[in-house]
């Protein structure tokens, strides 16, 4: 990851246990936060009505989350703040909790491909189909132009269009699909690629004739994917019975859909909470998600755990649309002040840390399901955090009453 300030540490202990002031002060202290985020988040975070009015449509009122920040992450050889934003308790400590566990063997290391986003154009009706696709393959060169021309801006910031491919969907009723492989930069890509499939859709009639259908993205994105692996040691799980465990509930999860599903909840827990907090499109990532663990023919995890001699090692690989620019990442001040937070500097690097995030939260699932199960982890955490918020009380009314 190239970083932020190389003296940020994800690594603070006692954070859960501050006021909630203080643990902004030590965030303030990374330098990382501008004047205007800092106002921002002493106010509380909440969005303008006259922003959430710009957002949305028939706005009544603002919605809120609590923002928190998963600590001990180390991604690709630096250390990463994660924000998150989740109404569901122990996703964040879980999350924290394991990302500790892996920093010990050097953190998360992971890659995503070119950010190479999916549009599909349909066409019914075409009179031959096979006949039809040979004359589309033909004018490729040509195809590429229109869609680079509907597009000047992504061009000229070295995006555009990088491929195509002519899918006969349905041959005695014409259904024919072209695709078109957008590579759309640092945004997630949506309306590039829509005005990429509208812009196109016109000369590939003419070819094959019958109607045009839908242009729209594909929300299963197979070509923009992140992969995030990482080892953790027996001892850092606390024994090799976790480390059994663990590898037993994953091949649980590649055998049964059942299982899978509420696994890949368990990844989804970390992305979807980054997502949120960096005010990314989790629907599209949702959807994306599940279609790619479905694409075997059998919905499968998309992480899985090996066991290794020194512990267990870990792979994930989904789909990850996500951007830096446009959408909310301008107008919303929470996430411009979670962007300044994790330090990343372009979209592949924020889908690493959301893998890895996704990755973090299914290994603190499955060590807990694995060991004392999931209520009794549920149950510490909430008692522990009654103590600490008790105590902070008690502080709080000590320093009320001038420090006695
Ligand atoms: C709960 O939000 C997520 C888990 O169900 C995931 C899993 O079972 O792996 C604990």
């Amino acid at each position: 990851m190239s970083k932020q300030t190389p003296a940020v540490t994800s690594r603070i202990p006692g954070f859960y246990r501050e006021r909630i002031e203080n643990r902004l002060r030590t965030m303030i202290e990374t330098g990382l936060l501008s004047e205007e985020s800092i106002r921002h988040l002493e106010g509380g975070g909440k969005l303008t009505l006259d922003v959430a009015d710009h957002m949305s449509e028939n706005v009544i009122a603002v919605h809120g989350l609590p923002l928190s920040i998963a600590l001990n992450f180390r991604v690709n050889s630096s250390d990463v703040l994660v924000p998150m934003a989740v109404e569901e308790p122990s996703v964040v400590a879980a999350a924290s909790n394991a990302a500790r566990q892996v920093r010990m063997t050097g953190g998360f290391f992971g890659e995503a491909t070119a950010p190479i986003m999916t549009t599909q154009v349909q066409f019914d009706d075409v009179p031959n189909p096979a006949e039809a696709k040979v004359r589309v393959e033909a004018e490729r060169a040509l195809i590429f132009q229109i869609a680079d021309e509907a597009i000047p801006g992504m061009v000229k910031r070295g995006g555009g269009c990088r491929d195509m491919d002519v899918r006969v969907l349905d041959e005695p009723n014409g259904v024919l699909v072209v695709h078109l492989y957008v590579d759309v930069g640092d945004a997630m890509g949506a309306n590039v690629v829509d005005a990429v499939a509208e812009a196109v859709a016109p000369r590939i009639h003419e070819l094959t004739g019958g109607s045009i259908g839908l242009r729209i993205l594909s929300n299963l994105p197979l070509r923009r994917r992140v992969q995030v692996h990482c080892d953790v040691s027996v001892d850092a799980l606390g024994g090799p019975e976790l480390a059994d465990g663990i590898v037993k509930a994953s091949r649980f999860a590649e055998l049964d859909p059942f299982r899978a599903v509420t696994h890949n909840k368990g990844v989804m827990n970390g992305v979807d909470a980054v997502a949120l907090a960096m005010g990314q499109d989790w629907r599209s990532i949702e959807a994306g998600a599940h279609a790619f663990a479905s694409m075997s023919g059998q919905y499968k995890p998309l992480v899985i755990w090996s066991r290794t001699e020194s512990g267990i090692h870990g792979e994930l690989d989904m789909p990850m649309a996500v951007g830096t620019v446009g959408g909310s990442t301008r107008v919303h001040r929470g996430v411009r002040a979670a962007f300044e937070l994790m330090g990343i500097q372009n979209a592949g690097e924020l889908a690493i840390v959301m893998g890895a995030a996704g990755m973090a939260s299914n290994l603190a699932a499955l060590r807990a399901l694995a060991g004392e199960g999931i209520q009794r982890g549920h149950m510490r955490l909430h008692s522990r955090k009654q103590e600490v918020q008790e105590s902070a009380r008690v502080e709080a009314k000590k320093v009320e009453r001038g420090g006695q």
